[in-house]
């Protein structure tokens, strides 16, 4: 297994505050809630608020899918939408990478009884997949092919999350890759 750059610092960067810029337009005299969904988007996020100027609230769920594999075992399980507060609100999501678009689905479906005002999408990086999902996606950074990717938050088996950059996990035809709920310690 190796990494190879994809997506640098100062790109993210600049995106990022590209992405924000167009929030504060978009949403300008509006209440807006952000929804962080956890952990891969924590970094973008982190990023992303300070560079919004407007008011905002900011929470956060969980989302779980993926454990110690590289594809989604299309089990998506979401905890702490329950405890937020967004009636006549309008809610951002704020996603690491939409790959299937099951998480953002599940999230959507679940969000919708809390009656929010509106519930759109912000995500950091686009797989080819999601395109199949119809979610309302507002701000995709950057579109990325179907590999695997890590960094900037993201993880492999709780790995690599501290890289600033965004790097592609390459699996050489000596690695098994894991299946879904297959766990691989073999780790670079
Ligand atoms: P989806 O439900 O298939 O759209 O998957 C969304 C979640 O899976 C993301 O929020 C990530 O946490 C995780 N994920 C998908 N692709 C990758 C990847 O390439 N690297 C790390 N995590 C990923």
């Amino acid at each position: 297994m190796r990494l190879e750059p994809l997506i640098s610092e100062r790109r993210i960067r600049s995106r990022v505050a590209d992405i924000a810029e167009r929030i504060d337009s978009d949403y300008r005299g509006e209440p807006l809630s952000l929804v962080v969904v956890l952990k891969g988007a924590y970094v973008f996020a982190a990023d992303l608020v300070r560079r919004i100027e407007m008011p905002c609230t900011v929470d956060f769920v969980t989302a779980t899918s993926y454990g110690r594999a590289t594809r989604s075992s299309g089990r998506v399980t979401i905890r702490g939408i329950d405890r937020l507060e967004v009636v006549g609100r309008r809610v951002l999501v704020i996603e690491d990478i939409l790959d299937t678009g099951l998480t953002g689905a599940a999230i959507f479906e679940q969000l919708a009884p809390c009656k929010p005002a509106d519930i759109m999408f912000c995500t950091l990086l686009r797989k080819p997949g999601a395109i199949s999902r119809e979610l309302p996606v507002l701000y995709a950074g950057f579109d990325i092919p179907n590999d695997f990717v890590v960094g900037y938050g993201m993880d492999y088996a709780e790995r690599y999350r501290n890289l600033r950059d965004i790097r592609r996990l390459i699996f050489d035809s000596r690695d098994a890759e894991p299946e879904a709920d297959k766990a691989s310690d073999r780790l670079p």
